[in-house]
Order: C-alpha cells, then sequence, then structure tokens
C-alpha cells in the first residue's frame, strides 16, 4: 500500500523516497564540485529554515575548502505564498567580492530568491548563484537564473525533508505530495 501521511487536516502521499533524494544531492554536488575547482573559500549561504536538511548533505559532498553560514527570509503561511517577502535576516558575513552559493529547500514562484539576490548583489559578491534541492518550473515567474537545483517537479504542494507544511514535515525523511 502507498505510504501515506496526515499532518493537520492534510493527507500526503510518498512522492520522492530518500534514497532518489541523496542520489540527485550526489549529483548536483559532483557539478558544484567541478565548477568551484581552484576558486577562493566559497561561502555557502543557506536559508532557514527550510534548507538545513539539503545544507546538511550537501556540504558532506563538497570537496573543496569552502566557508558555510545562514540566514533567514520568511514568506510563506499555510500552502499558497503570500507572496510578500519580509527582510533578509542575519548577514552578518562580509561577502564583497567573495563567491556565493546560496543553498534554497525549494524555488516556487521565485519571490524569496529574487528578493533575496537583489539584497546580496547590493554587497557586491565576486558571484552569486542559486543551489536548490528542489525547483518547480512551471510556477516560477522570475528571470534568476537557478543553476543548480537537485529536483524539479510539478506545481504542487510538498513537505519533508526540511518543508513544512505550518511548521510540520521537516523531519521526515522522504518527500511526500499533498493529495487533493
Ligand atoms: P517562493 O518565494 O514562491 O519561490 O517560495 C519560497 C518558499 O516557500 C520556499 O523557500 C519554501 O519555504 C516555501 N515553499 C514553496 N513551495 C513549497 C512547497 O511545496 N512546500 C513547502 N514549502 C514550500
Ligand atoms: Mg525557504
Amino acid at each position: 500500500m502507498e505510504k501515506q501521511i496526515t499532518l493537520k487536516d492534510k493527507t500526503f502521499g510518498l512522492s520522492i523516497p530518500y534514497e532518489q533524494i541523496q542520489k540527485a544531492i550526489r549529483d548536483l554536488a559532483g557539478r558544484i564540485n567541478e565548477d568551484y575547482k581552484g576558486k577562493e573559500t566559497p561561502l555557502f549561504l543557506g536559508v532557514l529554515n527550510g534548507s538545513f536538511m539539503f545544507m546538511a548533505d550537501l556540504m558532506k559532498e563538497v570537496d573543496f575548502d569552502c566557508e558555510m553560514s545562514f540566514v533567514k527570509l520568511v514568506s510563506y503561511r499555510g500552502t499558497k505564498s503570500t507572496g510578500k517577502v519580509s527582510e533578509l535576516i542575519g548577514l552578518q558575513d562580509n561577502i564583497m567580492g567573495r563567491h556565493i552559493i546560496v543553498v534554497e529547500d525549494i524555488v516556487d514562484t521565485g519571490e524569496s530568491i529574487d528578493h533575496l539576490m537583489r539584497s546580496l548583489v547590493g554587497h557586491e559578491p565576486a558571484s552569486v548563484e542559486v543551489a536548490t534541492l528542489l525547483f518547480k518550473p512551471d510556477a516560477y515567474k522570475k528571470d534568476v537564473p537557478i543553476k543548480y537545483y537537485a529536483l524539479s517537479i510539478p506545481n504542487d504542494f510538498i513537505v519533508g525533508f526540511g518543508l513544512d507544511y505550518d511548521q510540520l514535515g521537516r523531519n521526515l525523511k522522504d518527500i511526500y505530495k499533498i493529495k487533493e
């Protein structure tokens, strides 16, 4: 029988199992390792809360000297994006002249990443790219290039592996899709 879970009022069915997520992360890390070989100490900037699990697994596969830091943005309520992104919280690092890789859990409409990229570019980094676990190309409305994504998914609401439904489900090791 299909694996199902319930969080509050919603039921979710298994969508992307752990092993498949791990393989996609390893493949993505391989590309990043290739592209950043020989570059001066890149900084991975994780976007909390959702990216914590992806960041942990991605970083274990990164094979060059790098630094890590985290920032926070909040834009989502329930299962629909509010389209309003609050200020970037907690950029403590001087990123001027540095190679930055922003680590996200998911890029959906792109509101959050667009906002974040604009504020980062203002600090004049040498380069800034996005690495996201999941990308919803059909929902994406912005022009910021999403250079690195582990998995591309349809426009359905999902939870698990760091992603939440009203703060629940972040601890799930597989990814689950909402049932209508
Ligand atoms: P965007 O600004 O529309 O691209 O959405 C950005 C944020 O909304 C992500 O970083 C997630 O925190 C959240 N989000 C978007 N889609 C989903 C989803 O399917 N499940 C859970 N959270 C999501
Ligand atoms: Mg997020």
